[in-house]
């Protein structure tokens, strides 16, 4: 039950339907930043944090944001609701708009906003299961000093190509390193290792995104009494860990089976089962508020 929409320029319309002029910079460019959001039972999970993190991005890049918070969450909402799926996935895009050919985003006059809602397509169940594979890719992330990592632009060209190195290794998900040789974040989530039953992330510094699934997974690893703290890594450490895991909306939490081939002590291990667990129980305590908020 349920169809793909799409909320653009004030109207909803059938995912196919939706259409974006050839001169929005947003694709002449990527000038643009944009949330990917899960809804489970309806409701959006940790949505204030990714309008927060939205703003944040637009503010950086000097693109206004002409919605406030309360219409974004409102068009959210509606378009969840007009979607009349129960479980799926949100992309919020804020493009600077349609503007001459030019480079110049002085001739983009208003900011373009557009909400999909969607049925997500599941990762591959037996990766799940078994865990990923992960390559460290040759492609660098971009140094902070050229694009700060927390703006989460519409430009993800350096992700891509690093996801396709993975593709042509067979495997399904690739590390990227900055330029000191640390390692960053995957293509699209976040990693973490496990040694000694101590959880441990690169630094935003170091180059990855502030995940907001990374940001619930050290809440709910202080809730378990699981000891999980920022530090730089380098190839040697994803290497000798005794787990590896990855984190983002559309992931959720996913178990490293092998990194270049080297396997992991363990996967899925013991840390990583018990963060998954307090994970999926914070989704099913979202979707029961959904099916209250719906009973009223
Ligand atoms: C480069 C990158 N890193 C990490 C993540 C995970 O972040 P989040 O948990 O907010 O989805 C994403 C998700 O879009 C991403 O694109």
């Amino acid at each position: 039950m349920g169809q793909a929409i799409c909320w653009m320029d004030d109207e909803l319309l059938p995912l196919h339907a939706a259409r974006v002029p050839v001169l929005d910079h947003g694709l002449l460019y990527g000038d643009g930043v944009f949330e990917g959001i899960r809804f489970y039972g309806g409701e959006p999970l940790l949505l204030a944090e990714h309008l927060r993190r939205l703003r944040d991005s637009a503010r950086a890049i000097a693109l206004d944001l002409l919605w406030n918070s309360d219409e974004l969450e409102r068009i959210v909402r509606d378009t969840v609701a007009a979607s009349g799926l129960d479980d799926g996935y949100l992309r919020l895009l804020v493009t600077r708009g349609d503007g001459a050919l030019g480079i110049d985003p002085r001739s983009c006059v208003r900011p373009r906003l557009i909400v999909i809602a969607d049925r997500l397509q599941l990762l591959d169940p037996a990766v799940r299961h078994q865990g990923a594979r992960l390559i460290i890719a040759a492609t660098r992330r971009l140094p902070a000093d050229g694009l700060d990592p927390r703006i989460k632009s519409l430009n993800y060209l350096n992700h891509i190509l690093a996801r396709i190195e993975a593709n042509r290794a067979g495997a399904d998900e690739a590390v990227l390193l900055n330029a000191q040789g640390r390692v960053t974040e995957g293509s699209a989530d976040n990693l973490f290792i496990v040694r000694d039953g101590q959880v441990w992330t690169p630094p935003v510094s170091d180059g990855a995104l502030a995940g907001i699934t990374r940001g619930l997974l050290f809440e709910l690893a202080g809730e378990a009494g699981i000891g999980i703290a920022e530090r730089s890594l380098t190839a040697f450490d994803l290497y000798s860990a005794d787990e590896c895991f990855l984190s983002g909306t559309a992931a959720e939490l996913i178990p490293v089976r092998s990194i270049d081939d080297r396997a992991m002590a363990s996967c899925p291990g013991p840390v990583f089962e018990r963060l998954d667990a307090a994970f999926h129980a914070r989704v099913e305590q979202l979707r029961a508020q959904g099916r209250s908020r719906s009973a009223h």
